[in-house]
């Protein structure tokens, strides 16, 4: 692992009487992809929002180059599952919210934000409002407003969950092409286990309710990646086996939980 990036020990969280989260533990390296898959309610969006510094933790902490967080902070940006832009502003307008909120909406925090639309392939709608676009071009500019304030790391819960799956391979093979370029660590949420595979360097595998870590699988697939990788039978063998970790817990969220 390179240096370690950010560190979570203890992690607990409770809701009321609900422990939602129990001890967990990580650490995670400078510019590692990591995601999270588990089944749902397992408590992976609150442990991302405890990391984001928008929810408190019941125990335990969370350190950020040895710094414990204790609120939000411009180290950290934030990619959700449905896209929260504001309508009445523009592309541009939106994705400049963060430099905004934190100070730095200059000229040149304006002209790197414009090279970030490029870079996620949005250079000539920077005027377009958002119901103009796609869904898949609105998680582009989500995307871009995140990178906007430079974090260092990238926190993304189903970021690509509303798309249709076309959309959303080529939003995952736009994703490692942008990370490859910046090398962010990245925490990224999703329930689809093949997109998890995809994309990680490890990928956290949480047991269902009170949220913990069942497993860590280390993905030793070679990069840069492409979609034709997810032909491939060492593809396969990763996805059955992060599968076969969570199938109980699924089976049990999805049958016995809902009733
Ligand atoms: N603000 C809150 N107040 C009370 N309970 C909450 C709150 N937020 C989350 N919970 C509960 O915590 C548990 C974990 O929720 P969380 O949203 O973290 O799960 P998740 O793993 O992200 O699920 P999904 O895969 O469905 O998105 C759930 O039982 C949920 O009801
Ligand atoms: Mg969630």
């Amino acid at each position: 692992m390179n240096t370690p990036k950010l560190n979570v020990s203890g992690l607990v969280k409770k809701f009321g009487d609900l422990e939602v989260i129990s001890n967990i533990g990580v650490t995670i390296g400078e510019g590692e992809f990591i995601s999270i898959v588990g089944p749902s309610g397992c408590g992976k969006t609150t442990f991302l929002r405890i990391v984001a510094g928008l929810e408190e933790s019941s125990g335990g902490e969370v350190r950020i180059d040895d710094t414990v967080v204790k609120g939000p902070g411009i180290d950290r940006g934030f990619v959700f599952q449905n896209d929260n832009l504001l309508p009445w502003r523009t592309v541009l307008d939106n994705a400049l919210i963060g430099p905004e909120v934190s100070g730095g909406s200059d000229a040149a925090a304006k002209s790197r934000t414009m090279d970030l639309l490029k870079l996620v392939g949005l250079e000539g709608f920077e005027k377009y409002f958002p119901r103009q676009l796609s869904g898949g071009m609105r998680q582009r500019v989500n995307l871009a407003r995140a990178l906007a304030i430079d974090p260092k790391i990238l926190l993304m819960d189903e970021p690509f969950a509303a798309l249709d799956a076309q959309t959303r391979e080529i939003m995952q093979t736009e994703l490692i092409r942008i990370w490859e370029q910046g090398r962010k660590t990245v925490l990224f949420v999703t329930h689809q286990i093949d997109e998890a595979v995809f994309l990680s360097d490890r990928v956290l595998v949480f047991a269902r309710r009170p949220g913990r870590i069942r497993e860590i699988v280390e993905i030793d697939l070679p990069r840069p990646r492409n979609l034709s990788l997810k032909r491939t039978p060492e593809f396969a063998k990763y996805v059955d086996l992060i599968w076969g970790m969570i199938e109980e817990d699924v089976r049990h969220s999805v049958l016995v939980e809902k009733e």
